[in-house]
């Protein structure tokens, strides 16, 4: 079975109330929000594009993967990392206030004949975070790498969701060791796989390491992204089969089907 299909979803702006902002370490944040219409929609694999203030300005939103959903309570998560503009107006937002969303965007993860392991750096692991939490049966191991001191408090909250996680962290001040590279499995079976996402070094690491099993490995894309519905063409990568946009066509690119510069 392939592990993505295209994304036939029709997508929304919603005015959603924070619920939640948090910061979990100098650059990283968890912003939680109410919306029960929005929130049924989320599906694993999910993104929703944040509009951080109440002007036009910035006229773009910006895309993340959704980190959880809480249907009960009609409320979903993203959790991100400051690097610019919009994710620092992001960190301002405080409970109470209202935010805009548009989504659900992106291509549905869908459990595979076997099952995946993940790798992800950082904040890549956003991106499975509730296909692991929805299928565990079908998430092999998972493993996360993060710089170390002071991203604690990041790590307990992806532990809070998905306690199987294995953490490794660069300074080897806390979890398993200081490089997930010495445990990720190879040599795997015909229906295993690894599902990654991450800055483009770790993404390179993977490539190298994974260079003899280059069909095994499969990696979520980082692209600038303007629309969300595949009108603009900003988000496409190029493969061996045509140009994909990753809003509507494809999430998980296999490390064989792209160039070695898209990372
Ligand atoms: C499908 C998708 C899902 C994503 N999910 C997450 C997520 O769950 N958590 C998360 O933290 N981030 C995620 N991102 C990346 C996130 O969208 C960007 O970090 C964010 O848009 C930066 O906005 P900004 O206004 O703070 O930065 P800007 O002021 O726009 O840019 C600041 C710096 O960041 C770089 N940058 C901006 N956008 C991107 C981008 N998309 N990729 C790489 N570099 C970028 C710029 O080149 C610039 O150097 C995702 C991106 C995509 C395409
Ligand atoms: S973001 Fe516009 S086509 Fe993908």
């Amino acid at each position: 079975m392939s592990d993505f299909i295209s994304s036939t979803n029709k997508i929304e702006d919603f005015m959603c109330l924070v619920t939640g902002s948090e910061k979990l370490s100098g650059r990283m944040g968890w912003l939680t929000v109410s919306c029960r219409d929005l929130a049924e929609k989320i599906f694993p694999g999910a993104c929703v594009m944040v509009f951080p203030s109440d002007s036009n300005d910035p006229l773009l939103g910006r895309p993340f993967a959704v980190a959880d959903v809480d249907i009960e309570k009609g409320e979903l998560s993203v959790c991100y990392m400051v690097l610019g503009r919009g994710t620092e107006m992001m960190m301002q937002l405080i409970a109470g206030k209202e935010v805009r969303l548009r989504g659900p965007f992106g291509v549905p993860l869908l459990p595979v004949d076997g099952k995946v392991n993940i790798a992800a750096g950082g904040v890549g692991i956003a991106t499975f975070l509730y296909f692991a939490k929805k299928y565990p049966e079908k998430t092999a191991h998972i493993y996360l790498g993060v710089p170390g001191k002071g991203y604690e408090k990041f790590v307990d909250r992806i532990l809070e969701l998905v306690p199987e996680v294995h953490i490794f962290t660069d300074d080897g001040s806390f979890g398993e060791g200081n490089s997930m590279f010495k445990v990720l499995p190879k040599n795997m079976d015909e229906n295993e796989r690894v599902w990654s996402s991450g800055p483009p070094g770790f993404i390179n690491a993977l490539r190298k390491h994974y260079a003899d099993e280059k069909d095994k490995l499969y990696f979520a894309l980082d692209k600038r992204m303007a629309c969300g519905y595949g009108g603009c063409m900003g988000c496409v990568v190029k493969t061996n089969n045509g140009p994909k946009r990753l809003c509507v066509d494809q999430l998980l690119f296999r490390a064989d089907e792209v160039a070695d510069d898209e990372n």
